[in-house]
């Protein structure tokens, strides 16, 4: 409200919904983005061997895995339940189609995870082995490859 300059928490609602814009640059202000790539190791652990290799057991070769992670921030999230499931499909020698969806409420989130271009020190820091390869960077930022 201070921000907004809104005195009366009445107006809220009323100035909000009259000004898409401004909501949103509200929404960003108050999203706290805290993220990085495999960023709960303990979770992500449990992802990697005890979720991921369900997913793909006693199914045809040809079914299509899709994931959907809500409030993916900036992506670094999505992009590491990416880099698992490639790692499991060269583990089997596979290659299905995959499909992460990742949503938050922040919009401005959403565009730096769609851009998947974050800097080369923190892809360095965090992903390592052959998926560290894969990144494809310039003047100290790298590219999530698109596949
Ligand atoms: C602390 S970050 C966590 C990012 C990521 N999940 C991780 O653990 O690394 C929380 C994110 O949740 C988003 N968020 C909060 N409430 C939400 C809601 N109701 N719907 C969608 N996204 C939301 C915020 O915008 C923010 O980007």
């Amino acid at each position: 409200m201070a921000v907004q300059q809104i005195k009366n928490d009445r107006r809220i609602r009323q100035v909000f919904a009259g000004d898409p814009r401004r909501s949103r640059g509200a929404v960003s202000r108050f999203a706290h983005r805290v993220t990085n790539f495999f960023r709960d190791p303990i979770a992500f652990k449990a992802l990697e061997d005890q979720v991921i290799p369900k997913l793909f057991s006693g199914k045809p070769d040809d079914d299509a895995i899709r994931v959907c992670r809500r409030e993916c921030s900036t992506g670094e999230e999505a992009y590491s339940i990416a880099i698992l499931l490639q790692e499991r499909m060269d583990a089997l020698k596979q290659s299905r189609k995959v499909q992460v969806f990742a949503t938050d409420i922040d919009g401005q989130a959403i565009t730096v995870a769609r851009a998947g271009l974050y800097p080369a020190s923190i892809i360095r820091r965090h992903i390592t082995g052959a998926a560290g390869a894969l990144f494809r960077g310039r003047a100290g930022r790298q590219r999530i490859p698109r596949q």
